[in-house]
């Protein structure tokens, strides 16, 4: 069980975890971030479950989260940035959990567009990222994480096996997840500090590293209307360029993409 004194012995942060609320059980901890933060909690709040009885996942899809196995945790963040830097953050949050996974558990994971963390072809880790903007400044941002630790397959419903993986059945062995979820904190702080410092340009660069899909065909799903056509980069505000079959490029900001094999 995570209890917040275990936490907090095991964290050096300065900012994100600063304020940290751990729960037994919990609708969605991006609800409940969300309300604390129009309440006016600080910047780098923490908010845990051990379990998520309505965990969301993006376009309104049910994110599994099951007691004791994962980790389901949504941070805080006032960056004061301007909202058309909101979506970079999915990028923040992706590049964070993939360097603490190498750094703890010497996995590598592949980077999916725009927030998805994969091992092969399954999801280990997703990211939901949900801003309120006041005028033209993020007034507050969430970032909900959620990753696959300690399940075995039996622990993710029929229809999720094909598509889902956890840390435990790649390595056959159980993770400490307060060991990993303190790594995964010390990156977003660093990350944090980065993009404040120098903006996303480094950040995205590394992305665009860990993005096995870049320069290949893809297909993205966008207000149901499927597009395809060749991955060709990230531009600045985080959308993807997508060159299409008749040679015109094309900006996506939000849409599930998929590879296509040829
Ligand atoms: C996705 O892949 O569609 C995003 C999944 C995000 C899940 C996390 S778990 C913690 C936080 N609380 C939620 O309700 N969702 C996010």
């Amino acid at each position: 069980m995570i209890n917040l004194e275990a936490v907090q012995t095991k964290l050096h942060t300065k900012v994100i975890g600063r304020k940290f609320h751990v729960f037994r059980r919990i609708h969605s901890t991006n609800d409940l971030a969300s309300r604390l933060a129009a309440e006016g909690v600080v910047d780098g709040t923490v908010v845990l479950a051990e379990e998520q009885t309505a965990g969301r996942g993006r376009w309104g899809r049910k994110w599994e989260s099951c007691f004791g196995k994962g980790l389901w945790f949504s941070v805080v963040l006032r960056p004061g940035l301007p909202s058309t830097q909101a979506g970079l953050f999915n990028f923040l949050a992706g590049i964070s959990v993939a360097d603490a996974f190498w750094n703890e558990v010497q996995l590598a994971p592949d980077l999916k567009w725009p927030n998805d963390l994969l091992i092969g072809e399954k999801k280990i880790c997703g990211i939901l990222s949900e801003a309120q903007s006041d005028e033209n400044k993020i007034k507050f941002l969430v970032l909900g994480i959620g990753i696959n630790v300690n399940q075995s397959s039996e622990d993710f419903p029929i229809a999720l096996r094909e598509r889902a993986i956890s840390i435990y059945m790649l390595l056959k062995r159980t993770v400490n997840r307060i060991d990993l979820l303190a790594e995964i904190l010390q990156q977003l702080e660093s990350n944090y500090y980065r993009i404040q410092k120098q903006g996303f340009e480094g950040l995205l660069a590394e992305w665009r590293s860990k993005c096995p899909h870049l320069g290949r065909p893809v297909k993205i799903i966008t207000n149901l209307i499927p597009i395809e056509g060749v991955f060709e980069s990230i531009a600045n505000d985080g959308s993807a360029m997508i060159r299409l079959q008749n040679g015109l490029l094309k900006r996506i900001l939000v849409g599930d993409m998929s590879p296509i094999y040829c």
